[in-house]
């Protein structure tokens, strides 16, 4: 049983209600934390995912890309908590294909969910993150999802190696900002390697639907091989981590890059 090593935090996650996001859900939670989730879905699409999470945690529709709806989304953490002490910035989507095929608007697209969404959490809930941090011990905390490709290039991945390098950029931007500023929020990116979540498994098939890859049980034999520990990562993995980067252990991280990749880019 983890501590309450986030009681009296209120933290936000954005695409929290599947894959990564739900598990950082479930872990602050489990350590205390009042969890909002933020992700595409309808209220009555979202209540059944929501009921499972107790009465700590509550929900409101948020597409990252619209300055509106951050803006309702500032109001209901305003109005239901007063306070916001953990930014997970952790919406995103993929993007696969050599650089010629690229679609202009699918460069956007993957840009406006990775790389605005990012911008547009920080830019909304930094005000009431400085009027909160200072009432917790370690200060609050923002933790954008990179990735190990934030990190190094893979071929036909460039607009995804290109979205999480800027996230990697900006979170140590902001991080220089709060601290020149002596405000009590820090920031830190994290790079996952590969973690098995539903964003995962959608990729793997379009592989195999565009003949790259025979199967997807081909392309998951592939991955757990060119990983050192031998296996993707499961959520949790992720969400650990996370939770570290939330609270207080980490007082001392900002501007940090957290790779949890099963040993991937030591080679
Ligand atoms: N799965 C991996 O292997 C992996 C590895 C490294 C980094 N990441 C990153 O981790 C994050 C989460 O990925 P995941 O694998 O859990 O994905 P996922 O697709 O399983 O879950 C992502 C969630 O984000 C939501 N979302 C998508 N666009 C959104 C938008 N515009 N506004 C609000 N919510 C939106 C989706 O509805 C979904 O619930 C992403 O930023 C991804 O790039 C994933």
């Amino acid at each position: 049983m983890a501590d309450k090593g986030l009681a009296g935090r209120v933290a936000l996650v954005t695409g929290g209600l599947r894959g990564i996001g739900l598990a950082c859900a479930r872990r602050m939670l489990a350590d205390g934390a009042e969890v909002v989730i933020g992700d595409l879905d309808d209220p009555a699409a979202a209540a059944p995912i929501l009921g499972g999470l107790g009465p700590a945690a509550s929900y409101i529709q948020l597409d990252v890309t619209e300055e509106d709806a951050w803006q309702a989304a500032l109001g209901f953490v305003t109005g239901r908590h007063g306070q916001l002490h953990i930014l997970v910035n952790n919406a995103g989507t993929d993007l696969t294909g050599t650089v010629e095929s690229i679609a202009m608007a699918d460069w956007r697209r993957i840009m406006a969910v990775n790389v605005d969404g990012v911008f547009l959490g920080t830019r909304t809930f930094t005000p009431l993150m400085a009027a909160s941090g200072g009432a917790v011990a370690g200060g609050a905390s923002i933790v954008n999802v990179s990735s190990i490709m934030g990190l190094v290039g893979m071929s036909e991945v460039s607009a995804y190696n290109a979205s999480k390098g800027a996230v990697r950029m900006f979170t140590k931007g902001i991080a220089m900002e709060f601290a020149a500023k002596k405000m009590p929020i820090r920031a830190n990116s994290l790079h996952p390697g590969f973690v098995e979540t539903p964003l995962l498994h959608a990729g793997f098939e379009r592989w195999v639907a565009s003949g790259a890859a025979p199967s997807v049980e081909h392309l998951i034999e592939g991955m757990n091989a060119a990983t050192p520990i031998g296996r993707l990562a499961h959520p949790n993995e992720i969400a650990g981590p996370v939770a570290f980067l939330a609270g207080p252990d980490s007082s001392y991280m900002t501007g940090a890059e957290l790779v949890i990749d099963g040993g991937w880019t030591a080679q």
